[in-house]
């Protein structure tokens, strides 16, 4: 159906979720504007099928300018905004922890403050991508909205900032902001230095002749992976909902890192049996007794969220939220497929395949 008349202000449009979430508002008639920030070298790769779009509108921001967000509220009016950006490495926020604070946590309090002070609280409805990474030392099995919060890292700890503001703003202002607690969600559009993708990518190179050895770090984590391109299905219909909310969105279904390799080698061709334990453990190929997977320490966290497992009841019973609609098998042949298929390009190009 079309939604011909509506507004919408993605920040982190060029992101994994900003990409499939500008296909499906355009898609619905949206004019859509983004976020972008300057960089030395293109980063619109995942939205470059979208730049003709005449109703895609880019603008250059950052979550730090105040002033730029103010600007860019005031004078596009959003009826919905999404804010999506963020520092999103877990990892890497350990290693920054000041910058993951300023952009996850204060970042929002900026996007609210804006419309409060444009005089849009009564208009703009506001998603916030809140995260399971709130749950992190979990408190219960499986985690849904009721579950509470125990963050594990920089990001989870800034994220909580953001999720209490949002809910501090509806509960005082009145204004329509509600929390997307997304369980983790992968696609061929992934990061290349999140496990899923990295994995993806080295189990396709691996099939494909390289020589190279897949280091990971905890191969014992457990997640609950869904695929992106649902998810931001979600956070429409979050924004479309009778009345502001927070909502677990996840699967329902948990699997180790190590169950992840195992499927995507699987998927590209190849046996992986494991050996060894801890910092000694492999996966091995069965065909050719080769180590393709070891582990380094230089991947560990300096605390570790164990295990998530979302319990998206509410978002399938007030939502109409499908937590099966992709499987986990064949969100990792997606990944894995899209993997080769980039990888039999790059050989081809190379002559060599
Ligand atoms: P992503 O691929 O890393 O995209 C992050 C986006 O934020 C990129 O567009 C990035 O721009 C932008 N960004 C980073 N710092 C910024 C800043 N200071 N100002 C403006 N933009 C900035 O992340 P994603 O997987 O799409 O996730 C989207 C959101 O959902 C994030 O907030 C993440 O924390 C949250 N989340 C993700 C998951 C998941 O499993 N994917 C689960 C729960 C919550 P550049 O392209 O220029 O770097
Ligand atoms: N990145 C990475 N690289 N993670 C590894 C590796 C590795 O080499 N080896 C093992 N892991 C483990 C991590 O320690 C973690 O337990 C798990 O794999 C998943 O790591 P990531 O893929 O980096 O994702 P994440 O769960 O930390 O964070 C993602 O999901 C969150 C939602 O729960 C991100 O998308 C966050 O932005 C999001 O909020």
């Amino acid at each position: 159906m079309l939604n011909s008349s509506k507004t919408a202000l993605i920040t982190g449009i060029t992101g994994q979720d900003g990409s499939f979430l500008s296909e499906l508002l355009l898609k619905k008639g949206y004019e859509v504007f983004g976020i972008i920030r300057r960089s030395s070298t293109p980063n619109t790769s995942r939205i470059e099928h979208l730049l003709d779009n005449p109703s895609l509108h880019l603008c250059y921001c950052d979550l730090t300018d105040s002033s730029g967000i103010c600007r860019i509220i005031r004078d596009i009016r959003p009826d919905e905004i999404y804010n999506l950006a963020a520092q999103s490495h877990v990892g890497v926020s350990f290693d920054q922890p000041e910058f993951t604070a300023e952009v996850n946590a204060l970042g929002v309090l900026r996007i609210l403050e804006a419309v409060r002070t444009a005089g849009l609280s009564h208009k703009t409805r506001i998603y916030q991508a809140s995260t399971s990474e709130l749950y992190g030392k979990v408190h219960e099995i499986p985690q849904s909205e009721t579950t509470p919060f125990h963050p594990r890292s920089p990001y989870g700890v800034a994220k909580l900032y953001a999720f209490w503001i949002m809910k501090h703003y509806r509960e005082a202002y009145g204004m329509f902001c509600s929390n997307g607690i997304l369980f983790n969600h992968e696609s061929e559009r992934r990061g290349e230095t999140f496990v899923t993708r990295k994995i993806t990518k080295a189990a396709a190179r691996i099939s494909l002749g390289s020589n190279e050895v897949l280091t990971l770090g905890n191969l014992s984590a457990k997640r609950d992976w869904g695929y992106a391109k649902d998810y931001v299905e979600c956070m429409h219909k979050i924004l479309s909902h009778s009345h502001p909310d927070d909502f677990v969105i996840a699967t329902g279904e948990t699997k180790t890192v190590r169950e992840f390799c195992t499927a995507s080698f699987e998927r590209a061709g190849i046996e992986l049996v494991w050996l060894g334990e801890g910092l000694d453990e492999c996966g091995i190929d069965k065909a050719t007794g080769k180590t393709v997977v070891k582990v380094s320490p230089e991947f560990f966290r300096a605390a570790e969220v164990d295990l998530l497992l979302g319990d998206p009841s509410k978002a399938v019973s007030e939502l109409g939220f499908n937590p099966r609609k992709t499987t986990f098998r064949e969100l990792v042949e997606i990944m894995t497929d899209a993997d080769i298929a980039k990888q039999k390009a790059v050989l081809e190009k190379q002559g060599t395949f």
